[in-house]
């Protein structure tokens, strides 16, 4: 089918199964020209709760369906593409993570929304990008357990000052940007911003001028007077930007900067899912109540 069938018989399909597309800023061009709401983790996992639809297809990775399923369980979930995985989140495990909350017994635990639904059940609270350092500011505890981005965990530490045990789990795609990509970068481009994502290592971290997730990225464009910003986020993000603010010129910091996950989903996968309503990602109850509440309480605390 050429594009334009593909679009219509997507308009199609969503008025006769009531669905709605949502699209992280990660996802391709086409993708995210078909949703019906692009966003960050947080707004997505907002609307795929709040929006009156009864199919979400969720164009993004794994954990981003898995979440709207838990938040949404009278919703249908669909995957587009069942093998769009975050390499992050299946750096912790329950068992994994069981073990080590025996260690710091006092410890509330954080998880970032990364994370499979049942290493949320094990964790007091979710955090993303956007909330992150809010959220973790609002817990009472000393010692926090932040599981499994250690590059994350060590930007809200600096942060909020709280004594943070990280885990050692890392982005694949942020944490191959280096100290000498972001100096490359600015020789390039002396007088451009640089924005990066605190999924980034610490001394990349260390280096920007602006640290966002994907949602306050797009915020600081409809905003900023610079009119040159080297971007330190997965590429889609490029398009995204171009969108809200076309005036702007966008530089990748590194060209590595690429989630091959969130690539696997095109225009074709997404008809192909709605038309034949797959692939349906569901999460079992007695882990979804546990989960539920570390989101809820998340969604409550950066309200
Ligand atoms: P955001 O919540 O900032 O969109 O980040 C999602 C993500 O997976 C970053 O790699």
């Amino acid at each position: 089918m050429i594009a334009q069938d593909l679009q219509e018989r997507l308009h199609e399909l969503k008025r006769e199964k009531k669905a709605v597309i949502l699209a992280h800023n990660y996802q391709i061009e086409e993708v995210q020209e078909a949703a019906d709401y692009t966003g960050d983790s947080l707004e997505l996992s907002r609307l795929a709760a709040e929006l009156d639809a009864e199919v979400v297809v969720f164009c993004g990775v794994h954990f981003m369906a898995e979440s709207a399923a838990i938040l949404a369980p009278e919703k249908t979930v669909l995957l587009p593409e069942p093998s769009a995985g975050c390499p992050l989140a299946d750096m912790v495990t329950p068992s994994a993570l069981r073990e080590f909350k025996q260690k710091y017994p006092q410890a509330k635990v954080v998880a970032y929304i990364n994370s499979s639904a049942a290493v949320k059940a094990e964790s007091d609270i979710c955090v993303t990008s956007a909330n992150a350092v809010k959220v973790v500011e609002s817990l009472e505890a000393e010692e926090i357990i932040f599981v499994p981005d250690c590059n994350l965990a060590h930007y809200v530490s600096r942060q909020t000052g709280k004594k943070i045990i990280p885990w050692p789990g890392y982005c694949i795609t942020h944490h191959r940007v280096f100290p000498e990509d972001v100096e490359r970068a600015r020789r390039a481009h002396p007088d451009a911003l640089v924005m990066v994502h605190p999924e980034c290592r610490p001394e990349v971290v260390e280096m920007a001028d602006v640290v966002l997730g994907t949602g306050g990225m797009i915020n600081f464009v409809r905003h900023t007077e610079a009119r040159k910003i080297i971007v330190g986020t997965e590429m889609g993000m490029l398009y995204r930007l171009r969108q809200e603010r076309p005036d702007i010129e966008y530089y990748l910091l590194s060209p590595g900067l690429i989630c091959p996950n969130m690539k696997y989903t095109s225009l074709p996968v997404v008809v192909a899912a709605l038309e034949k309503m797959e692939h349906r990602i569901t999460v079992p109850e007695e882990i979804r109540t546990k989960a539920v509440r570390a989101l809820q309480r998340m969604l409550e605390a950066s309200a």
